[in-house]
């Protein structure tokens, strides 16, 4: 493609470091796309024929039904997909090809090629998440009302609802899914046209090819369009933060499938069993979606190190982006994928949250609300009034419902049989009325405004 200034060809190592068409023969289908436009231009601006713009259209369409069909035979020697299209074209049509690359380089080809790219990751990644909300929403209703206990330092603490917490990861994929929104509309201008860094001196009309493409215009600087990738950057950001919240949900997953847990059952299908030990059931899609994260953030930190010293305009450090991204957005579907099956297909063991949500004194909380709003008790006195009940209660090993009168008067003589009602986690739960608690109400509160969301 530059032979007219070379003598020999690339040694082996040369063709080994810089060939690229493994993994960017993934860009097939974009960088057709991005020529069909290229050339559609040119024709219209009277730089290339309209003869010739046929010609090149119909050789592309074959190209494209060669690579769809598994028939088209990629050259490592032709470097890249760019290259590889474009050899194949000439064969093909013959001489029209040739005009294609008028005004252009691989430079801002490539750059076009990988924004088509990752605006159709956003875009499935966002109907990934609205579908994971979406089964979140369906389990946090059933449950609404379902008590559990709640944590903090993974001690009990208070307790909650089942869909109360559910809900909490609704609120974390929805923040996800607005990342993925701004940052598809950040990325949204068309780098095509830049040239290799400095524009062209061809009549050439970008605001054709940006809208042919589904851009909302050409970007505004040739040297950043060719040498900016942060929408690559901001894509795997955004899903490396959606993966610490998927990661977050299969580690508790995980938990609560253990058996001093029992919270959860999780049909065989998302379960593997042991070659060795046969009572075996383990959680390994759950386990796997918090292990491939590692896979999302390392991929982020490769393009951050690749990007972080290149002076302007292209260097082929960029050649790196591909795999990353790649890498990045398929292990983000499938996660996303294996995450919203394993929450459609999750059997919440009530009997078993409800028995550990009032172990652990859960409710001392309330007895100390209660002694501030029945006996006017200043609250850090009440706190530790219900610390020496809850001293009494342990040395009996009675729960806080369970525990006499008489041995609460002990402590604070003004107690009386109206504190047996707030005691009960039921009654717990459904107290915690203030916005976004967890009482039942509150919750198909937030269900019901998300509901409106997906
Ligand atoms: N395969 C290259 C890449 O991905 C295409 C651009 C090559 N440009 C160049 N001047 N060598 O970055």
């Amino acid at each position: 493609m530059w032979g007219g200034r070379f003598s020999s060809s690339p040694s082996a190592l040369m063709e080994a470091i810089n060939a690229s068409i493994d993994f960017d023969r993934r860009l097939a289908a974009e960088d057709i796309q991005g020529s069909i436009a290229h050339s559609a231009m040119l024709a219209k601006q009277g730089i290339i024929s309209e003869s010739d713009r046929d010609a090149i259209h119909q050789g592309l369409q074959r190209v494209q039904a060669e690579i769809e069909s598994g028939s088209f035979t990629f050259s490592k020697a032709l470097e890249d997909i760019h290259m590889n299209v474009e050899s194949r074209l000439r064969e093909i049509v013959g001489d029209p090809a040739a005009r294609l690359h008028t005004a252009r380089s691989r430079n801002d080809q490539v750059a076009v090629d990988v924004r088509l790219w990752v605006r159709s990751a956003h875009d499935r990644a966002e109907a990934q998440l609205t579908d994971l909300i979406r089964a979140l929403l369906d389990k946090a209703e059933a449950h609404a009302a379902t008590v559990m206990p709640g944590f903090t330092h993974l001690q009990g603490a208070q307790p909650v609802t089942f869909g109360h917490h559910l809900m909490a990861y609704v609120e974390m994929f929805g923040r996800d899914r607005g990342r993925f929104r701004d940052s598809r509309r950040r990325l949204n201008e068309s780098p095509l046209g830049a040239g290799a860094l400095a524009g062209t001196s061809f009549p050439i009309d970008r605001h054709m090819t940006a809208k042919a493409l589904g851009f909302d215009g050409p970007t505004r600087n040739s040297l950043d369009s060719v040498s900016d990738r942060d929408s690559l950057l901001e894509f795997m950001s955004a899903a490396a933060i959606c993966a610490v919240h998927l990661s977050r949900l299969a580690e508790e997953i995980v938990i609560w499938m253990s058996a001093p847990f029992g919270f959860v059952r999780l049909p065989d299908r998302w379960t593997t069993g042991s070659s060795m030990m046969p009572q075996k059931r383990n959680p390994d899609a759950a386990e796997l979606v918090r292990g491939k994260t590692g896979r999302i953030f390392g991929s982020l930190m490769t393009l951050l190190t690749v990007m972080k010293g290149l002076p302007l305009a292209y260097a082929k450090d960029t050649q790196e982006d591909k795999e990353p991204l790649f890498d990045a957005a398929d292990t983000l579907e499938l996660v996303l994928a294996a995450t919203t099956g394993m929450i459609r297909d999750l059997e919440p063991v009530p009997e078993r949250m409800a028995a550990l949500a009032g172990a652990g004194y859960s409710t001392a909380t309330d007895l100390a609300d209660w002694l501030v709003r029945s006996l006017n008790i200043p609250f850090r006195d009440a706190h530790h009034i219900t610390g020496r009940i809850v001293a009494e209660a342990e040395k009996l090993g009675s729960l806080l419902q369970d525990l006499p009168l008489a041995v609460m008067q002990s402590v604070e003589p003004r107690i009386h049989e109206g504190v047996y009602n707030v005691l009960s986690v039921e009654n717990s739960v459904r107290s915690r009325t203030s916005f976004g608690g967890t009482a039942p109400a509150r919750v198909a509160e937030q269900i019901a405004w998300w509901r409106e969301r997906v």
